[in-house]
């Protein structure tokens, strides 16, 4: 019987639940995934003590305490400790141990998605925005072997303080939105990592794809609405499109896998995640 949670806050339309809900029915693991809001005007502290009795055997986490549980882990993985947050602990007998799964599970679902990356890692990559989601993403495409990832954001100081993964054999430039813009038909492949585009303001984009490459792959982790005017866009201009919901999906497979060492198969439910999340 496995107790699994998750703490964040607002959390109450989260769709962690039904994913992981659907992983213990797939695998016929008995056990239960719980909501657990923590208002963040609460003590922290206190709410991490609570949780130590509850004595869950696993649970994610997320905005706005991925970076706040870190001193209340008994052990942080090397990879989530070099990001610098967590999104999965799992307990070791009455230990909490932390992983990051967001970055590994974004990349297993585009290499998944294009098996042909496999052989052109050195494919020119741009990455737009530089917040949380981004640092994992970064992360994993370098730790996956990618060695030509360009960062453009709003802010030039955030892109630049990424760059401190960059291993000496890899190569990043750090653009602003217009270079990126106008230099859109030298990438490949195409990765939009900030929040412009999502519900209530889907109507947005954060750069114009009038330049883009039409063989171009193109991703964005927003996936509410599961195609955003980004995704339309590139798909007029041709180019082949990866969807955000994949990236939910991925992350929870692997934090499931951490917590049950059961492996599973995601394809029916990507499916009714994307009618899900179609409504
Ligand atoms: P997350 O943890 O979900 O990645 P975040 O850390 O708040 O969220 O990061 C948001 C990203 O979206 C940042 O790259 C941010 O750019 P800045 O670093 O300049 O703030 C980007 N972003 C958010 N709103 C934006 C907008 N209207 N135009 C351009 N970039 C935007």
């Amino acid at each position: 019987m496995y107790r699994l949670g998750l703490i964040g806050y607002p959390i109450k339309h989260s769709l962690s639940p039904w994913i992981h809900e659907s992983f213990l029915a797939s695998t016929n693991v008995k056990g239960s995934y719980s909501i657990i809001e923590i208002d963040p005007a609460t003590s922290f502290s206190k709410s991490m003590q609570l949780l130590k009795e509850r004595n869950l055997n696993g649970f994610n986490v997320t905005v706005p305490f991925k970076q706040s549980i870190i001193p209340f882990l008994d052990e942080v993985d090397q990879e989530a400790k070099r990001i610098g947050a967590v999104n999965t602990v799992v307990n070791k007998n009455g230990n909490w141990i932390g992983y990051n799964t967001d970055g590994k599970g974004y990349v297993r679902s585009l290499m998944d998605k294009f098996p042909g990356l496999e052989s052109e890692k050195e494919q020119s990559v741009l990455m737009i925005g530089a917040g949380g989601a981004a640092r994992g993403i970064y992360y994993a495409l370098l730790t996956e072997g990618f060695t030509n990832i360009d960062i453009a954001n709003r802010t030039l100081s955030s892109a630049q303080e990424l760059t401190e993964f960059k291993p000496p054999s890899a190569n990043t430039k750090i653009k602003t939105l217009e270079d990126a813009e106008a230099m859109l038909s030298d990438y490949d492949v195409v990765i939009q990592t900030t929040s412009v585009g999502m519900k209530p303001y889907e109507g947005t984009t954060v750069i114009s794809l009038d330049k883009l490459k039409p063989s171009c792959i193109v991703s964005d982790i927003v996936y509410q609405p599961i195609k955003t005017r980004f995704l339309t866009e590139a798909e007029s201009k041709g180019a082949l499109l990866h969807f955000g919901h994949t990236m939910l999906l991925y992350q929870a497979q692997l934090a499931f896998e951490i917590w049950t060492n059961k492996n599973i198969e995601l394809m029916e439910l990507d499916t009714a995640l994307r009618l899900q999340l179609e409504g």
